[in-house]
Parts: structure tokens; sequence; C-alpha cells
């Protein structure tokens, strides 16, 4: 029987996950995403062609693979038809290779205003939320209203819908939320919802199963499953800096119940980081940069969202938020991303360290929204060239191998690949 290898972010998401799944999936026969849902944006890049990928797997380019959308995915089914429209215009006909859970919960329109509700309601105090309705559907799961996908089989469908949005309406209205200008992409709620109805129809063409007994069986023939995260493990709903997180289990723990894998089926756990650090929405981030240096970093690695468009927060590589995601997920593999976007620094700054109170601790504190953290930096020697062309890690600069050997000495875990460009060719295995 083999296991479940896990592929996760380790910071506040937007590692660079989606372009090393695409580069792992040759390895693979499976590729299944066990939670968030449409507030993930997967870049993928190949052939001169970017696709970003929403709530569709990053395997879903090569044909011969497998790819499950799990119970603990929340599932747009207006966003989920976008998504296999580009598909087909890319010749990619994902309905014979993608499989979704009955058991993943359903977005709804209203659950979407309801984002914007909450968000409008909490002023300057909001969280930055991509605005998919993420929250409000996770929370109409644990509530135990939600609607899931294997519900718009059954006949009384429109009524417990009709019931959700009722209530979803009242919430709104007793926020004072402005509900008749309410816009998602220009529509109206109910132009949006007319759309969303004619989307179930695609969503009625996929192979929607039990995907917990599906995996299952696909692990007893001894094929390989690959789990794939969204957010990072920093944007987690118990982990993270909350409330300034995403309403899911972004580490390895979100994938036995994101998919209904048993503990001991986990195998390897790559974690991936960038060879700095970025956060989109509000929270704290103790690298951040304010100055030339966080603007270069935004430029030169283009962070801007991939879901929202919104300019990415940067700064310098955070090694006690590493060390703690690592700790939760318990990572045997770091994949470390962007490196070629410190290609023109002279010098490069790790923090090893953080200053509160007076003292010194590698350690997150429960206070960490409300703390002054003065992050302690080491310096590195920048490398200082274009690594484009570089055919192996050991033909790596020497000052960029110091680099990462401290990396990895300062994190524990060993980097098996690093990633130089968007393309899916520059993966550089050690
Ligand atoms: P994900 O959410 O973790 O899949 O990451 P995103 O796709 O949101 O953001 C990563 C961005 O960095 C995308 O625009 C990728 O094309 C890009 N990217 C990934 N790896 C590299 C790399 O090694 N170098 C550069 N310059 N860009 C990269
Ligand atoms: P990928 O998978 C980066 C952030 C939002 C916000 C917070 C809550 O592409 O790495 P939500 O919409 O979940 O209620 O937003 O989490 N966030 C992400 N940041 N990458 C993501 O996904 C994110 N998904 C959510 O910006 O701060
Ligand atoms: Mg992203």
């Amino acid at each position: 029987m083999s296991k479940v290898d896990v592929l996760l972010g380790l910071q506040w998401g937007d590692e660079g996950k989606g372009k090393i799944v695409d580069v792992l999936t040759p390895d693979y026969d499976v590729i299944a995403r066990f939670q968030g849902g449409p507030n993930a944006g997967h870049t993928l890049e190949f052939n001169g062609i970017k696709h970003v990928l929403h709530i569709i797997p990053s395997g879903i380019f090569h044909k011969e693979k497998k790819n499950v959308i799990g119970n603990g995915v929340l599932v747009d089914p207006y966003i989920f038809a976008k998504e296999i429209e580009h598909l087909k215009n890319r010749d990619v006909d994902a309905t014979q290779n993608l499989y979704i859970s009955k058991k993943a919960h359903l977005i709804l329109p209203s659950h979407r205003m309801l984002d914007a509700a909450n968000e409008h309601a909490k002023g300057s105090a909001k969280i930055g939320s991509t605005l998919k309705g993420i929250g409000p559907a996770y929370t109409d799961k644990i509530a135990r209203s939600g609607l899931r996908v294997g519900d718009i089989l059954e006949f009384d469908f429109k009524e417990k819908y009709d019931l959700q949005k009722f209530q979803h309406i009242q919430l709104a209205r007793t926020l004072n939320f402005d509900i008749e200008n309410f816009r998602i992409e220009d529509m109206t709620l109910d132009e949006y919802e007319t759309k969303w109805f004619e989307s179930l129809e695609t969503l009625k063409e996929f192979n929607l199963i039990n995907s917990e007994y599906f995996l299952n069986d696909c692990l007893n023939k001894g094929m390989k499953v690959l789990a794939e995260g969204a957010q990072g493990s920093m944007l987690d709903i118990d982990f993270g800096s909350y409330p300034f997180v995403t309403s899911s289990n972004t580490v390895t723990a979100g994938v036995c119940s994101g998919l209904g894998i048993a503990p001991s089926k986990i195998g390897r756990v790559m974690g991936i980081t960038k060879a700095y650090c970025t956060r989109v929405g509000a929270g704290p981030f103790p690298t951040e940069l304010f100055d030339n240096d966080g603007e270069e970093l935004r430029q030169r690695g283009n962070e801007f969202g991939s879901t929202t468009g919104r300019p990415r927060r940067c700064g310098w590589i955070d090694i006690p938020a590493l060390k703690y995601a690592c700790m939760l997920d318990g990572v045997t593999d770091l994949f470390v991303t962007k490196i070629d976007v410190l290609n023109s620094f002279n010098e490069v700054k790790v923090c090893r360290g953080y200053m509160i109170d007076g003292k010194l601790t590698d350690q997150i504190p429960f206070e960490f929204n409300s703390v002054e953290i003065v992050p302690q930096y080491e310096k590195y020697k920048g490398w200082k060239c274009d690594l484009s062309g570089t055919p192996s890690y050991d033909k790596l600069p020497d000052s960029l191998q110091l680099y990462l050997k401290e990396l990895e000495n300062l994190i524990g875990v060993p980097v098996k690949a690093i990633s130089i460009s968007p393309d899916r060719k520059d993966v550089l295995f050690k």
C-alpha cells in the first residue's frame, strides 16, 4: 500500500505551490486538493503560456493523471465552470480525469455577499479576504447548515438553497449591508445567481464521487497520490496569525480530514517557501519591508495577487515562522522558490529570531498581532548574477549555495530543490 505525499506552503501563501505540483505530477498518479477554494490562485507556466488555477488541482495539464477535489475544498460552481472553460480553450478536457467529492461544500452567491458584508462591518479591522465567500461557506459547514456538491443532484436542492439564501440576506441586513448596490464581477446578486445556477449543469458533467473511498482505493492499488495544499501554514485557522487567517486547516493535518486519509498513510511532506517572504491582506508580518528593498522584491518578483491582483506585501525570509510551519507540518523536504528574484541584491538578509520586550526568541508568540517584534537579521553576500540557464544545483554560485546551506541548517530540513523562474523547466533538484 502506498502513502499520500503532501505539498504545501510554509508562509502566507503564493509560495509557488502550483508550479512545483505541476513539475512533480509526472511522478504521481493522482493529485488531490484537500482544503481552501477559489481564494487560491496557483500559477503554472509552460510553453510561454501562464495558467492560473483556483479550484482545480495543478496536475490537470497532465492528461493521463487523475485529479481530485476533496471533501475539504469549497466549490463555487460559477468559478469552477469558468476554469473548465479556460481549460477547454487550451484543449484540455477535464471531464475524464477530474473527480469531485460529493461532500465538498458549495459557495453560494450569498456567501460571497456575506464575505463582503463581514469585511465591511469590520471596517479598519478587516482581514483583507479575497471575497470569494470562504469564511461564510466554512461557517455554514461547521454550523451544519451548508450545502454540498452531492446535494445538487437532490430533488429539493432549490428549496434548501432558498432557505440558505434567505438566512444570509437576513444576516447581511443586520450588518447594515447595502445589498442593492452589491456587485460580483459587475453583476448584481440576482444576475450572479442566474449564472451560478447555469454553472451547476457544468458541475453535473463531472465524476461526483465519494472521494475518501476513491483515494484509499488508489492507495490500496499502490498508486501514488500527491495532496496539494492551498494558502500557507501561517494562514491556518488554528495556528496562523488569527484572526488574520483563512478558514481552513492549511497544515498537513488538513490532509487527513480534507481527503479522508488516516495519519498513518501520510508519506513525505514537501514544504514550499520563497527565498524571501510575502503576504497579501492584513495581519502581522515581522520582516515586512517598507523601503526600496521591499519595492524591488515586489517588482522583480511580480508580487501582485494571482486571485485579486492586489500588490503583495514583501519582506525578508522569516526563520522563526518557517521553523514553526515545519514543526506543525512535519516537513521532510524543503523547496525554495523565486531565488532569481534576489539576483540583483548586494546582500540578502535572513531573520533568525525575534526581539520581543528585550528578549530574544525564535518562537511565534500568542500575542503575534499586538506585540512589537524586532526581527534579528543575519546578512549574507548576494550572488549578483543571472541564474537562467544554470544546468544543475551544484553549478549554482558559491554564495547562493552557502545561503541555501544556511537555510537548511537554520530550519533543520534538507533542501530538495529550488526554482529560478516561473517556468516549469526551471527547477533544479539537489
Ligand atoms: P501559489 O499560490 O503558491 O501556487 O503561488 P502563486 O501562483 O500565487 O504565486 C507564485 C508566483 O510566482 C506566480 O506568478 C509564479 O509564476 C511565480 N513563480 C513561481 N516560481 C518562481 C520562480 O522560481 N521565480 C520567479 N521569478 N517566479 C516564480
Ligand atoms: P494560494 O493558495 C495568499 C489570504 C487573504 C486574506 C486571508 C483570508 O494562492 O497561496 P480568505 O479569502 O481565505 O477569507 O482570506 O487569507 N489568502 C491568501 N493569501 N495566497 C492564497 O492562496 C490565499 N488565500 C487566502 O489575502 O489575508
Ligand atoms: Mg497563489
